[in-house]
């Protein structure tokens, strides 16, 4: 069955305006490693997280699962995981390339951030959904989904108000035994989530301009 489509009205100059000032919101996002507890009321979290749900998708399998956390006991367990993997990370001599990459961003394997941040958000994908009938049918752009939907859901928090750390330990299956998920989903990504500490610093980094980032063929 088809349906009307949800067309809008459209004004070029208005929608330039609107992309225009989003660009100067978006250019104050950041990556936060340092997080305040000032309260962050839990219904923005399940707005934006309704918001990532509306993301384009593979095939409208929707193949995601987004857990919050905020069970202090939960969180420092993944902080306890997180930091074991991340010493094996940054002792590891065959790393070096990918550590070296990683300097300029003044990151270590102290990961205080996961208990500090009011919320965590654990990303999973589903490659295959169970059946009513029994087994499993598989999805499709799993990855693909899940990264946009992901992005709805940093971008959503970011106009909120609201800051994030995406953040992906080298091996995340802890993840996936330590909040009992099922095993057709795999751990994603981990979002550490809430206000920056009023000291909160970020490494100073530049972003590609528009010319380095877009290629014309007109
Ligand atoms: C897929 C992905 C994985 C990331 N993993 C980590 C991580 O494990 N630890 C971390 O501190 N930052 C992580 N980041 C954050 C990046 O380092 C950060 O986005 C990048 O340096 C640009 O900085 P900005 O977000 O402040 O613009 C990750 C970002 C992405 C998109």
């Amino acid at each position: 069955m088809l349906e009307q489509a949800p067309v809008r009205g459209f004004d070029n100059r208005e929608a330039l305006e609107t992309v225009k000032s989003l660009l100067e919101v978006f250019k104050r996002r950041r990556s936060i490693r340092d997080f305040s507890d000032e309260e962050v009321d839990e219904q923005i979290i399940d707005s934006a997280i309704q918001i990532a749900g509306l993301a384009p998708n593979g095939a409208n399998r929707q193949p995601w699962i987004f857990c919050v956390i905020s069970d202090s006991k939960i969180k420092g367990a993944i902080r306890g995981f997180s930091e074991k993997e991340e010493k094996r990370f940054y002792q590891d001599p065959h790393l070096k390339n990918w550590q070296e990459t990683l300097q300029p961003l003044h990151t270590n394997q102290k990961k205080e951030f996961l208990e500090k941040a009011p919320f965590l958000i654990a990303v999973f994908a589903r490659n295959l959904d169970p059946k009513p009938e029994g087994g499993y049918r598989p999805n499709y752009y799993v990855r693909e989904s899940v990264g946009i939907a992901t992005g709805f859901l940093i971008a959503t928090l970011h106009l909120s108000g609201v800051s994030v750390l995406t953040y992906t330990p080298t091996k995340m299956e802890f993840l996936r035994k330590l909040l009992n998920r099922p095993r057709n989903e795999k751990p994603f990504m981990l979002l550490a989530v809430g206000r920056p500490s009023p000291e909160a610093k970020v490494p100073s980094i530049d972003k590609k301009s528009l010319d380095e980032i877009l290629a014309r063929y007109h």
